[in-house]
């Protein structure tokens, strides 16, 4: 049996950090490599579309965190995910540098008007040829919703809201006809009126009564991508998500959230070869295994405890600075994304005596609670290859480290070996992010 082959996206917010802490510090973070201009993305593209990545995908924050401490003034000092700027617009640079690398850009419901989005999603899958992938959140943290001026609501109902949401937008995108413009010179018509319907919707959460604006794109509707991990969470990426992108530090805590994902899909009478499920990663590797290991205590001098605990204390919703760093982590009560805390009491759980919260900060700050996979590029494959066989990975999302320097680690040395093992593309097969993803 040929070997099953692997997707892969890149993480990274349009941030500084850009997810673990203080990379921007690193010696060999590029000068003048800055997110918030188009060479950072074009170069990026470029890098990943070498590496026949699936997609580039962007996370996202509405509102910087504030957790710690109760105040702003940490988050922006250690630049803790802060300045970060709006993800979508993003989309058109990487596609313009690119053919075939997908875009995946995080979007809150909670944040928008159903109509609105669709029709930016829809503009913006014209724009990139059928790349666009839309990762459906609904906001985690507090702040995103003062910020807006909407009280936050608890979680089903953000998740009932976020389905009526996602029905809505498939009515929308769904309300053209292929076939629909014929753009014929000789009878003066543009569109044929008969093959478009108009949305009449009246729901619990959203009303709207439309001719939508914009023509049948390439993809119809963007590669949809969730990433709860409640069952609320798992529910809901059950029913709509094509891409399923969670965080599990070992084989067979992969392989149960696999079984348990693919057991809701067929609950939710959906086809399972329909759905892939990617794990987040952090890879740091080098030639020989040495000089991964120099590499990675290169990567640990930068974490600043006081810097993940920042992060960590936005991400989960509970405030570390109430502890002392050398107190043991225990659970806590936390209102944010629990996936990245469970994770890492998982880690500590393994570890002799366990973690104290420095030693959960320091493992944080490096690798969001997933696991870290530090080697040679052969040493790098062979775990690659057991999360995928053995826990039933279909994919990698790929954390950095230091900009552009560890993408380019993992094209140039990682690639070429999973590539020999036929498990990383050649070519692109199709035109899409949708063909190319579920390509054999
Ligand atoms: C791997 C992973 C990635 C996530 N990425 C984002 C993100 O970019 N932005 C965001 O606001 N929430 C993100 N979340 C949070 C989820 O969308 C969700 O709000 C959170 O996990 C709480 O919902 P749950 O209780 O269903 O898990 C992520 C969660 C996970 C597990």
């Amino acid at each position: 049996m040929a070997a099953k082959r692997m997707i892969f996206s890149a993480i990274l917010l349009n941030s500084i950090a850009p997810i673990p802490d203080g990379m921007w510090r690193h010696p060999r973070a590029a000068a003048g490599y800055d997110f918030a201009t188009p060479e950072y993305w074009e170069d990026l593209a470029r890098t990943l579309e070498r590496g026949g990545f699936d997609a580039v995908f962007l996370a996202d924050l509405l509102h910087p965190h504030e957790v710690y401490r109760g105040s702003h003034d940490p988050t922006l000092q250690f630049g803790a995910q802060c300045p970060i700027h709006d993800p979508l617009m993003v989309a058109p640079v990487v596609a313009r540098a690119s053919r075939h690398l997908g875009i995946g850009v995080t979007v809150s419901t909670s944040a928008e008007y159903p109509y609105q989005l669709a029709r930016r999603f829809a503009t913006l899958d014209h724009l990139t040829g059928g790349r666009m992938g839309w990762n459906v959140i609904t906001s985690f943290n507090e702040g995103s919703f003062r910020a807006l001026g909407i009280e936050q609501p608890p979680r089903e109902e953000r998740y009932a809201r976020a389905d009526e949401f996602l029905n809505l937008c498939y009515e929308l995108w769904d309300s053209w006809d292929e076939d629909a413009v014929v753009a014929d010179r000789d009878s003066g018509t543009y569109t044929d009126p008969a093959k478009v319907k108009l949305v009449d919707h009246e729901g619990k959460y959203f009303s709207c009564r439309a001719l939508f604006p914009v023509k049948p794109s390439p993809q119809g509707r963007p590669v949809i991508w969730q990433a709860g991990s409640s069952p609320e969470g798992r529910d809901f990426a059950a029913r709509h998500a094509e891409l399923i992108f969670a965080i599990q530090q070992w084989t067979p805590e992969m392989r149960a959230f696999d079984d348990d994902m693919r057991g809701r899909i067929a609950a939710a009478g959906r086809d399972q070869e329909k759905a892939r499920v990617m794990y987040q990663l952090q890879v740091v590797t080098g030639e020989t295994e040495a000089a991964a290991k120099a590499k990675l205590a290169e990567l640990e001098g930068l974490v600043r405890v006081e810097g993940a605990l920042v992060l960590m204390s936005g991400i989960f919703g509970y405030d570390f600075s109430q502890h002392d760093p050398s107190d043991p982590l225990t659970d806590v009560a936390a209102t944010g994304v629990r996936a990245g805390l469970e994770s890492i009491l998982a880690a500590s759980e393994r570890q002799e005596g366990g973690f104290t919260i420095a030693d959960a900060a320091r493992l944080y700050g490096l690798s969001s609670g997933s696991p870290l996979v530090v080697g040679s590029p052969s040493q790098v494959a062979d775990t690659l290859e057991e999360f995928a066989d053995e826990g039933g990975a279909d994919g990698f999302n790929l954390l950095p480290t230091d900009m552009p320097g560890s993408y380019r680690d993992f094209v140039d040395l990682v690639i070429p070996e999973l590539r020999r093992r036929g498990r990383v593309r050649t070519h692109y097969a199709g035109t899409t992010l949708r063909e190319n993803l579920f390509q054999p």
